[in-house]
């Protein structure tokens, strides 16, 4: 599983406990997800369909780095499935798990379209770096 991205945990994303609230990492992740989602389809239009039980393993403090971690499990005719984990990035403790969260992808019309893809790919295989100058 790769950790792209990392939070700094801010008073805003506090609870009344003075802990991670729960819907401001719930925001993150499937910001985090879906943009995956979109880089591993190649297609902007995607939804998230569903999303399964969500742990809270342990609680986030004010001023912890966190770090979201994303892969994706299994790739549907219309659909790919992902897993996620969020960890403290200094301790590596364990924050949030997702088992399952599914992502459509969605034709013009707004309905499940097929996405032909059937393995994860890297960004670097996928969009071409800039050519160099003749
Ligand atoms: C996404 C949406 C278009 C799918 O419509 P639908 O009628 O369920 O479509 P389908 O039955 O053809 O299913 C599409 C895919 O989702 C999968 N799917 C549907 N329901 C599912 C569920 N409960 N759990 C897991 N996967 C599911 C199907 O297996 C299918 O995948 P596949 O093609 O890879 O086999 C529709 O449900 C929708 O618009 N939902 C709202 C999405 C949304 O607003 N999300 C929040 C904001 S991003």
């Amino acid at each position: 599983m790769n950790f792209h991205t990392r939070k700094w945990v801010k008073p805003e994303d506090l609870n009344p406990n003075g802990t991670l609230f729960g819907g401001s990492l719930l925001r993150w992740i499937d910001e985090e997800a879906a943009i995956y989602a979109i880089v591993q389809l190649g297609n902007q239009r995607v939804v998230t369909k569903y999303i399964s039980e969500i742990n809270f393993v342990s609680a986030s403090r004010q001023g912890d780095i966190i770090e979201l971690g994303i892969t994706a499990t299994d790739f549907g005719r219309t659909s790919i499935t992902l897993t996620c984990e969020v960890r403290n990035k200094i301790t590596r403790k364990s924050i949030l798990t997702v088992e399952k969260m599914v992502f459509v992808n969605l034709g013009e019309d707004g309905l499940p379209a097929p996405h032909g893809r059937t393995e994860i790919k890297y960004v670097k295989d996928q969009f071409k770096e800039d050519s160099p100058p003749a």
